[in-house]
């Protein structure tokens, strides 16, 4: 199924869909996002078998913190479980774990073990996998923005000196590539405020599958249609 040149290094996933999952069934909508971690043991796995290097997770957006406090709450303790009881598989499978976004915002306790865990695992190799949490594509900017204007002031790097390197070397995800394709589930055509820099040429899949049933299958359903699909970067496919 897949050839190197066509292999998507990158894949970035926006995990959409788990309140409506559950509305389906009469639960809760925290059912919803307990039943999505498997969807992302599920995803782990198709990347391995598939050898992409770079898989990059929406968990959580800055937005999201205005949900109802309880579903917060919630969000907050599963994702304080995924870091102790994932830790071990992750490490086994030689994957490296990251963040991006505002983790400062999130209780300490979890920083806490955001730390312990990409420093446990800052040395594997297989597969990068980052972690969105508390992140906005536009704070983002705005905090690369300041990152580049001290530097400035302080007379360490000159105005005419800012490329679009130095402003990727300056944000969350200095160091990854960009993603080459994005993944979101339950049918919703909107970005949402994800990577907005990193996706100016990233290839758009949308599927109607909710979160909680995506399945290795369906990942592969998008490789291949992202295997399909012809990337120009503005140019015609004459001139590549
Ligand atoms: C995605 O599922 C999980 C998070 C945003 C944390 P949603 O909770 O947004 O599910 P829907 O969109 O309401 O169905
Ligand atoms: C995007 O989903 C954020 C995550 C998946 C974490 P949302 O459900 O928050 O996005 P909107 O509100 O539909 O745009
Ligand atoms: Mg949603």
């Amino acid at each position: 199924m897949t050839t190197n040149a066509l292999r998507p290094r990158h894949i970035a996933v926006i995990m959409d869909g788990n309140g409506r999952w559950a509305e389906q069934r009469r639960l809760p909508r925290i059912e919803g996002h307990r039943a999505g971690v498997e969807s992302i043991r599920e995803v782990l796995r198709a990347a391995h078998e598939l050898e992409i290097p770079y898989i990059t997770l929406y968990a959580f957006s800055n937005e999201n913190w205005h949900r109802p406090k309880e579903e917060v709450n919630f969000l907050m303790r599963l994702l304080s479980d995924y870091l102790d009881k994932e830790f071990e598989e992750l490490h086994k499978n030689n994957i490296r774990f990251q963040a991006i976004g505002r983790t400062d915002m999130l209780p300490e306790e979890i920083q806490k073990k955001i730390e312990k865990n990409i420093k446990a695992t800052e040395h594997n190799t297989a597969l990068t996998l980052t972690v969105a949490l508390s992140y906005s594509g536009r704070l983002e900017l705005v905090d690369a923005v300041k990152k580049i204007s001290e530097k400035v002031a302080r007379g360490q790097l000159r105005t005419s000196e800012i490329t679009e390197a130095v402003v990727s070397e300056h944000l969350y995800t200095q160091g990854l590539p960009d993603p080459d394709l994005l993944i979101r589930t339950s049918g919703e055509m909107r970005i949402s405020n994800f990577l907005l820099w990193q996706m100016s040429y990233t290839e758009i899949y949308v599927t109607d599958v909710l979160w909680p049933d995506f399945r290795k299958q369906h990942f592969f359903e998008a490789v291949e249609a992202y295997q399909k699909r012809e990337r120009r970067f503005g140019r015609t496919h004459l001139t590549r």
